[in-house]
């Protein structure tokens, strides 16, 4: 039997509280932060005041919903890093105190090694080694999971993360609605679905298997909707959308594979907001089924942030007695943990 960990994610604008008891969910409560779309992005002074507002409600649902009392935790894991340094110290100081008063084990996880254990949530089958995609608003790493706890970046980008990307082309698309998460990914992809993926053919970055790089294809959108008249724009608008989002998946796609292949792994983990993505995960299945590879894809709301993987890669370092002390501090830019940097990119 595994330990019942509670889990902290406020890296950024979602305020979540998670139990997974013996590896598996018994909740997983999110809070999304709707008072950023109108800045065009989080707003860090905003988002921390907002986790300090809700954190608590949000953890009293997590216990109702797992139906646990805080007598049955037997440990607290926390986003350490990386993310917003305040946004960060609000769940560190909500997880020191419980840790403190309850005298139970801490541990900070990294915000990405969360990411990656959302893959053993649901599929229980998922044994390193294996290849994981980590896409989301900050990252765009491809990793290679030689074993638990010890990673080997394969490619990482060289500029923009491929959610960012989403989040900049949703915004010059003017589809940030006041009152909503400023998410930007999945209001291009409704879109997308009445578009034409092959109407423009914007610029897949570097022909290398080792970077990923977005920023070009921003500027290129950028540069196009400037050359459109209003009544184009308004028209064209889904065929942006889609093109631009076959611009990000394919190298996505592309460069999994090929990684995939070169080091001969022959499972492969989609991971990050970008894997709840219908398009990349439909294309992923696909490319991954013609290169003999098994594919596992966390649901959509273990893809975007969530302290359910929080709490499941605690549960992993806490059973390893791995803790934290009480000085445990946040770091915006904390590395990743196990990061073999020798190799890859
Ligand atoms: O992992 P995540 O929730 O937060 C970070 O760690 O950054 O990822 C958020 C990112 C955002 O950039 C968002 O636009 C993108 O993931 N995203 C999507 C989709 N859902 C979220 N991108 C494309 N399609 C989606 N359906
Ligand atoms: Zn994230």
């Amino acid at each position: 039997m595994r330990p019942t960990v509670l889990g902290i994610e406020t890296s950024c604008d979602e305020t979540s509280v998670a139990v997974v008891a013996d590896g598996k969910i018994a909740s997983n409560v999110i809070f999304s932060q709707t008072d950023h779309s109108i800045y065009g992005g989080v707003v860090p002074e905003i988002a921390s005041r907002n986790h300090t507002r809700k954190l608590l409600p949000v953890l009293r649902e997590a216990l109702r919903d797992a139906g646990v009392r805080l007598e049955d935790i037997e440990g607290v894991a926390v986003t350490s890093g990386p993310g917003l340094v305040g946004c960060l110290l609000v769940g560190l100081s909500a997880a020191k105190g419980l840790a403190w008063s309850r005298g139970l084990p801490l541990v900070g996880v990294h915000h990405m090694e969360g990411h990656l254990f959302s893959g053993f949530l649901e599929h229980e089958d998922l044994r390193p080694p294996f290849v994981a995609l980590v896409a989301s608003g900050g990252h765009t790493d491809l990793i290679e999971v030689v074993d638990l706890g010890h990673y080997r970046y394969l490619a990482r980008t060289s500029d923009d993360a491929a959610g960012e990307a989403f989040d900049k082309v949703a915004k010059l698309l003017g589809l940030l609605a006041p009152g909503e998460p400023t998410m930007g990914g999945p209001r291009i992809s409704e879109l997308a679905k009445s578009g034409d993926p092959s109407a423009f053919d914007y610029p897949r970055g570097p022909l290398d298997e080792f970077t990923f790089s977005f920023s070009g294809l921003k500027t290129a959108v950028l540069y196009h909707l400037q050359k459109l008249s209003a009544e184009e724009k308004t028209r064209l608008k889904p065929d942006v959308a889609a093109s631009f989002e076959a611009a990000v998946v394919d190298p996505l796609v592309e460069k999994t594979v090929q990684a995939s292949r070169r080091i001969g792994v022959k499972r492969v983990l989609l991971a990050g907001g970008v894997a709840a993505n219908k398009c990349l995960r439909e294309d992923m299945e696909v490319a991954c089924g013609d290169a003999g590879l098994s594919l596992h894809v966390p649901s959509p709301i273990l893809c975007t942030d969530n302290a359910a993987m929080i709490a499941a890669a605690g549960s992993y370092r806490l059973e390893r007695g791995e803790t934290d002390g009480l000085e445990l501090n946040a770091d915006p830019r904390r590395p990743l943990p196990g990061i073999d940097t020798g190799a890859g990119a």
